[in-house]
């Protein structure tokens, strides 16, 4: 058996790899792999039969890597995907475990900030917020959704300077709702906020519960730390997902903590690592 991998589509030349994934498509190719491609701007309108036209029939096990999709997205390409012969090596279950933060967390407790979330549609009431934030500690918090945040609209849409604020947090809390507008992913996450020491996180690439690579975060991607990880393995495998990253920064008092979770399908590889570092892991099913 071969390494197969789907990736995305260049919008702009449909035959071609999108330019953001062309590394890693080279370096599947030069791992003797194959791969086909997915048009991810038709499976966002819904048409999965064109986002899934370019794939040939009966591929067999495949990888995904590529743009974020939702849950449900997921599950609907995995679905049709079968229905032509190809298997995603990562069941949609297991994609929405890693990908929402609802999923992984309590796996987490300990290693992660202490969250709290609700459903909530984009254009719905976060209802009782006092009553949701019952939980975690007074002090300030984070507010996203089920998978993102606005980091880049961080005063306004992002950090609580006191969860017990109600209407600090209300605040808070429509202004992410409104700015993620139809992208808002299951809901409202408010998080524990935690000191870090600020000199950036590191994302831990898992396969089958091993570590896979250790890499910066796409954030800082010139930034090389040595994060302990080992603790938080037994988590990992305690998810039972195939193919995840953990984000992971220090505290001020030293503790290296789980910022997040993510499917590592979806999960961006800065262009300062070597992609065979990462593709060398993945495992070739038989
Ligand atoms: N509980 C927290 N305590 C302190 N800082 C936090 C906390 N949660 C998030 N942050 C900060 O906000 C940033 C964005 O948070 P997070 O990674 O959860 O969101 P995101 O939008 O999914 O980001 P990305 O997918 O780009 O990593 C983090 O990199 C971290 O610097
Ligand atoms: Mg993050």
């Amino acid at each position: 058996m071969t390494l197969t991998v789907l990736f995305c589509v260049d919008p702009l030349h449909p035959r071609r790899v999108d330019p953001h994934f062309a590394r890693e498509a080279a370096a599947v190719r030069d791992h003797y792999g194959e791969m086909a491609l997915i048009d991810h701007d038709a499976l966002r309108r819904g048409d999965v039969d064109a986002a899934i036209r370019a794939v040939p029939e009966d591929l067999g096990p495949a990888w995904y890597r590529g743009w974020m999709m939702t849950s449900p997205e997921y599950a609907v390409l995995a679905a049709a995907l079968k229905q032509r012969g190809t298997i995603l090596l990562t069941h949609p279950e297991d994609y929405q475990r890693a990908h929402e933060l609802p999923g992984w967390h309590d796996t987490f407790a300990g290693l992660t900030p202490h969250s709290v979330w609700r459903p909530v549609d984009p254009r719905g009431d976060p209802g009782d917020l006092a009553e949701l934030v019952r939980p975690l500690s007074p002090g300030p918090a984070v507010v996203k959704d089920y998978v993102k945040s606005r980091k880049h609209e961080w005063e306004q849409a992002c950090f609580v300077p006191d969860v017990r604020n109600l209407t600090q947090l209300r605040s808070v809390v429509a202004k992410m709702i409104a700015l993620q507008d139809d992208f808002l992913a299951g809901g409202i996450v408010v998080r524990e906020y935690e000191r870090f020491d600020g000199a950036g996180e590191a994302r831990v690439w898992w396969v089958d519960g091993e570590p896979a690579l250790v890499g910066p975060h796409p954030d800082n991607p010139e930034v090389e730390t040595e994060p302990e990880y080992e603790a938080v393995a037994p988590a990992v495998r305690s998810l039972g997902c195939r193919f995840i990253t953990t984000d992971m920064a220090r505290r001020e008092d030293g503790q290296w903590r789980v910022v997040e979770v993510g499917d590592g399908q979806v999960s961006d590889l800065p262009a300062t690592v070597d992609p065979m570092d990462l593709y060398a892991h993945l495992p070739i099913p038989d």
